[in-house]
Formats: C-alpha cells, sequence, structure tokens
C-alpha cells in the first residue's frame, strides 16, 4: 500500500506541474509575475490540493479536479503572502525562504496576493467552460472555494486573527478565528470535490464534518509547533505568536492539552468518514499524518 506521504508527493507532483503551465503568462512590469511565481513555486506541502485531489480520486477522478487544486493553492499562497506583511503578522520567512515582500517590496506583495486570488477564479472559469457538459459542477466547486475564502470565511477569520491580538485568553474567540481563518480553506478543499462530482447530501454532511475537524487540527499544530518547532523543518520563524499576543491553541490550553484536543478531534475526523467505507482510507491516513507533522 502506498503510504501518505507517497500520496502527498505524488498529489503535489501533480498539482505543481500544473500550476507551472498555468503560470505561463505575460505581464508588464514582469517584477509582478515574478513576485507570484517565488511564493506559489517555493514549495509547501501542497495539503489543500492533496485534500481535494484525494476527494476528487474517491467520486472519479483526480485530473478532473486539477484546475480547482491549483485555484486552491493560488489562494492558499495569497492569504500566506498577506499573512506575512508587515501591517500583518510581520514575518521574514515563508517555505524557507525570505518573505514576499522582504524580496519584492510591500507593493508587489500585496499585487502579487490581488493577482493569486484572481487568476485562481479566472482558472476555475476557464475548466467551466472549456467542460461544458459538467460546467454547472465546476461553479458548483467555485461557489464552496469562494465562500470559504471570502468574508465569512478565510478574510474574516483574518481579521479577527488582528482584532484580537493583545487581547485575553477567549476559548469561543479562538474557535471562531481558527475555524475561519485556516478551518474553512480545509473544508472546502473536500467540499469542491464533493461539489464537483455532485456527491450526494450524506456525503457531503460527512466530508463537511471531517474538513471541519481537519481545519481544527491542522491549527492546533501550526499553534504547537510555532511554540516548540523547527524553524529549518519549518521553514518559518517560530515563537511569534506569543510575542503578538495571539490567541492559540497554545496558549489557552497549554501544549499537552492542544495535543490531546488535536487527537480527540483526528479521531472525529476519522469517525466522520465511517459511511464511505474503506474508499476513504486515504483521508483518514492523512488525519493521522497531520496530527504528528513536524512541518
Ligand atoms: C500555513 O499553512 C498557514 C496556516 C493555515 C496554518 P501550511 O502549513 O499549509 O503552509 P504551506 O502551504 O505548507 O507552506
Ligand atoms: C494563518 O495563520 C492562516 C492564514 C489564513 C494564512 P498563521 O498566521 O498562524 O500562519 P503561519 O503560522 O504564519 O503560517
Ligand atoms: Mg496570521
Ligand atoms: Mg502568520
Ligand atoms: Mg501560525
Amino acid at each position: 500500500m502506498i503510504s501518505t506521504a507517497e500520496e502527498l508527493r505524488r498529489y503535489g507532483a501533480m498539482t505543481e506541474a500544473r500550476l507551472s503551465t498555468l503560470m505561463e503568462l505575460k505581464c508588464e512590469p514582469g517584477t509582478l509575475k515574478d513576485a507570484m511565481s517565488y511564493s506559489l513555486i517555493a514549495g509547501g506541502k501542497r495539503l489543500r490540493p492533496a485534500l481535494c485531489l484525494m476527494t476528487a480520486d474517491m467520486f472519479g477522478s483526480a485530473v478532473q479536479a486539477l484546475d480547482i487544486a491549483c485555484a486552491l493553492e493560488m489562494i492558499h499562497t495569497y492569504s500566506l503572502i498577506h499573512d506575512d506583511l508587515p501591517c500583518m503578522d510581520n514575518d521574514v520567512l515563508r517555505r524557507g525562504k525570505p518573505t514576499n515582500h522582504v524580496v519584492f517590496g510591500e507593493a508587489y506583495a500585496v499585487l502579487a496576493g490581488d493577482g493569486l486570488l484572481n487568476l485562481a477564479f479566472e482558472v476555475m472559469l476557464d475548466a467551466a467552460v472549456k467542460n461544458e457538459g459538467d460546467g454547472l459542477n465546476y461553479l458548483g466547486a467555485m461557489h464552496v472555494i469562494a465562500s470559504a475564502a471570502g468574508v465569512r470565511g478565510m478574510i474574516e477569520g483574518q481579521a479577527c486573527d488582528i482584532a484580537f491580538e493583545g487581547q485575553d485568553k477567549d476559548e469561543e474567540v479562538l474557535r471562531h478565528i481558527h475555524e475561519r481563518n485556516t478551518g474553512a480553506m480545509i473544508r472546502a478543499s473536500v467540499l469542491s470535490a464533493a461539489a464537483l462530482f455532485r456527491a450526494s447530501e450524506a456525503e457531503a454532511a460527512a466530508l463537511a464534518a471531517y474538513g471541519e475537524k481537519l481545519g481544527l487540527v491542522f491549527q492546533i499544530v501550526d499553534d504547537i509547533l510555532d511554540e516548540v518547532g523547527d524553524e529549518k523543518t519549518l521553514g518559518k520563524s517560530v515563537g511569534k505568536d506569543a510575542d503578538a499576543g495571539k490567541q492559540t491553541f497554545a496558549r489557552i490550553y497549554g501544549i499537552e492539552a492542544s495535543r490531546r484536543i488535536a487527537r480527540d478531534l483526528t479521531r472525529e475526523a476519522q469517525d466522520a468518514l465511517r459511511i464511505f467505507g474503506t474508499r476513504a482510507s486515504g483521508l483518514a491516513s492523512l488525519a493521522q499524518y497531520l496530527l504528528t507533522r513536524d512541518r
């Protein structure tokens, strides 16, 4: 049987090959494209595309979802470029390289983020138009992604993350933030594939539950790694959350309790997949893999 690490590599390679093609575009000044490519091609775990492609393989074929997966990665990368800006988390290291604004300046980093967000929607619309018969299914997937990335999803979460910086620890606020800034796009990664293949209501509900739990686990582990992780392995700076007075799981519950919560949520995520039987064993193993990740 193929390991989760190998599966991630395989889906990552598929995504990266398609991203290179999608980035074969001309724009003047060339610095804009250089800034977009710099962060997009810099690597990263490619988790969101992998979740989308793995779910697509469960219902049909990953190839049909490839442009949706690439759009998810473009939106995620834009969110990282903006998250690192001096006016947000003010970070200098990302994916093992200096952050976008450090290399290209703040104006280009803002525009590179805007460019990737817009390109993501162009790519998805292109796929909808080209796959005439399935066009509405692509629009369904796009709708899932637009809502998750927008003002009732990731962007709202990022606004709350900033608004509640330096305030007293608050569990309710913490969940509100993380279900949105990280959870929404992870949930959308599996649900967009479900929409593309017109999964049944029960199947979509199961995947939504899985995605929600997985999203929270992902951020809990991110928060833990910010406290105890290794900068070189992570490819980003550590210890910034405490300095900025962020609402994090590690700060509110402590490291050990956070790990316990993450373990329980992982089990719940796996339980949510029960209706799929062994068809979902890849997604179940991925949840386990993410619980113990070090990068
Ligand atoms: C980092 O996401 C930001 C969060 C949502 C916690 P990833 O850890 O998936 O970053 P990359 O894509 O691997 O760089
Ligand atoms: C960011 O969360 C979530 C996004 C929407 C980008 P963090 O601010 O914790 O992500 P890192 O730790 O910088 O990757
Ligand atoms: Mg942040
Ligand atoms: Mg950050
Ligand atoms: Mg973090």
